[in-house]
C-alpha cells in the first residue's frame, strides 16, 4: 500500500497555536491495538565490542535474518512499550521514556546481551517519534505506541550469546488495549500454568515471557475471559500479574500491589501510579497479595504502557466468580486514572517532570526536537 506524506492536513484550534500539522490518512476514531505500519523504523546495530553505533531511521518493512540467529534459536531478545501522545497544541509528549531504557538495560544484562546507552535509546525513541509524527493520533484519540526491540541477530549454533545484536524500533498508532475499550474486563485466576519462577527471567521483559503465557490466555478468551492473572509457582497462592500488565487491588482505600521480587515485571505504569496514589494521599502497600484478599477487594485493576488502567469487573477463582463494578471504574481506579492520563496527554502540570515535550513545528532542528528525514515513497502493508 502507498501512503502519500501529508495527505490531511488539519489546522489546530488551540488558541495557543497557529501552526498546521499533517495526518495520516486512517480512521483515528477505530483505534484498537493492532499493527498499522507506518513510515520509518529506527535500526542500531552492535558487534562482539559491545558498543552500538551508527542507528539509523529507515522505511519501515520487513528485516533479513540468518536462520541461525540467537533470537530465533535462542529467544535471546527483549522488548520495551511506551507511548507518544500528541496534546492540544500539537506538541509530542513522551511518558517518562528513560525508565524504559534502564528497563531494557537491566533486561539485556541479565539476558547476556549488550543495550544501547539510556541516552542512545532516548534519542533513538524521539527520533522514531518525530519522523512518524503524522501517524500520532490527534489530541483524544489514542497514542503512538512505541516498541523498541533488542535482538540477538548475530548467527549462533552451540548454545551461546549471540555475536551480533540489533536494536530496532518501529511504532503504530493505537487506542484502547482490550475490546472491551475502557469498560472493566474479566478475568480468571490460573493455578496450574505460571507464568515465571523464582531465579527466571519473569522480571525482564524478554520476548519468552510472552509466549509462555499464551496457552493460558487462549483457552481464557475461548471461555469468554479478557485476560488471566497468575498466581506464584511455589505456594499457588499469591497474585502475581496478568498476562500483559500489573495487578492492583483496593481495600478500604489502602492500594495494594504485589512487591516486584523477579517474577513480577517492573511495570513504568505501576510504578508511576504508585506514586500518584502516594501523591493523592492513598496509603500504598507493595507486598504479598494472596488470592483470598483479592476476593475480598473492594475495586481491583491493572495497569500497564498499553493497557494504562484498566477497571477489573470480575475474577473468576476455582469456578467462584466475584465482581466488583458492573460498569466503568471503581472510585480509586478513576481517580488514579484520571490523574495519570491527565499527566500523559498534557492536561495537568507535570509537577513530577514525568513527561519529555517535543515541539512538533516543520523545519525545527534536531536540537528543539525534529530530525529531518528522508521523503517517504511508500510503506510496506
Ligand atoms: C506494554 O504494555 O507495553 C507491553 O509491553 C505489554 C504487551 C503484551 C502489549
Amino acid at each position: 500500500m502507498v501512503f502519500e506524506l501529508m495527505r490531511l492536513v488539519i489546522k489546530d484550534a488551540s488558541p495557543s497555536s497557529n501552526e498546521s500539522f499533517e495526518l495520516a490518512d486512517i480512521d483515528w476514531e477505530g483505534l484498537g491495538f493492532g499493527l498499522i505500519p507506518t513510515d520509518y523504523m529506527y535500526v542500531m546495530k552492535c558487534d562482539g565490542s559491545g558498543n552500538f553505533t551508527n542507528g539509523k531511521l529507515q522505511q519501515f518493512g520487513n528485516i533479513e535474518l540468518s536462520p541461525s540467529a540467537g533470537v530465533l534459536n535462542y529467544g535471546q531478545g527483549l522488548f520495551e512499550g511506551l507511548k507518544a501522545y500528541r496534546k492540544h497544541d500539537g506538541n509530542i509528549l513522551l511518558f517518562r521514556p528513560e525508565e524504559n531504557a534502564l528497563r531494557m538495560r537491566n533486561g539485556a544484562e541479565r539476558m547476556c546481551m549488550p543495550s544501547p546507552s539510556i541516552e542512545q535509546f532516548v534519542e533513538a525513541v524521539k527520533d522514531t517519534v518525530l519522523a512518524n509524527k503524522r501517524w500520532i493520533p490527534p489530541a483524544g484519540k489514542g497514542s503512538l505506541y512505541i516498541r523498541p526491540l533488542l535482538l540477538g541477530t548475530g548467527a549462533v549454533l552451540g548454545l551461546a550469546p549471540a555475536p551480533e545484536y540489533t536494536f530496532l524500533i518501529y511504532v503504530s498508532p493505537v487506542g484502547n488495549y482490550f475490546k472491551e475499550g475502557v469498560a472493566p474486563i474479566h478475568l480468571i485466576v490460573e493455578h496450574e500454568l505460571h507464568r515465571a519462577t523464582p531465579g527466571g527471567t519473569g522480571g525482564v521483559k524478554t520476548i519468552g515471557n510472552y509466549a509462555a503465557v499464551l496457552k493460558a490466555q487462549t483457552a481464557a478468551k475461548v471461555r469468554g475471559y479478557s485476560d488471566v492473572l497468575y498466581l506464584d509457582c511455589v505456594e499457588k497462592k499469591y497474585l502475581e500479574e496478568v498476562s500483559s500488565c500489573n495487578i492492583f487491588i483496593v481495600k478500604d482505600n489502602v492500594v495494594s500491589t504485589p512487591a516486584i521480587k523477579g517474577t513480577i515485571l517492573p511495570g513504568i505504569t505501576r510504578k508511576s501510579i504508585i506514586e500518584v496514589a502516594l501523591n493523592e494521599g492513598f496509603q500504598v502497600e507493595e507486598r504479598q497479595v494472596a488470592v483470598d484478599e483479592l476476593l475480598d477487594a473492594d475495586e481491583v485493576f491493572c495497569t500497564g504502557t498499553a493497557v494504562v488502567v484498566s477497571p477489573v469487573g470480575s475474577v473468576t477463582y476455582r469456578g467462584k466468580r466475584v465482581t466488583y463494578v458492573e460498569d466503568g471504574f471503581g472510585a480509586v481506579a478513576q481517580r488514579l486514572y484520571s490523574a495519570l492520563t491527565r499527566l500523559q496527554m498534557g492536561l495537568s502540570e507535570d509537577e513530577m517532570n514525568w513527561t519529555v515535550e517535543k515541539g512538533a513545528k516543520r523545519g525545527e532542528s534536531r536540537e528543539t526536537g525534529l530530525v529531518r528525514v528522508p521523503p517517504v515513497r511508500s510503506s510496506v502493508s
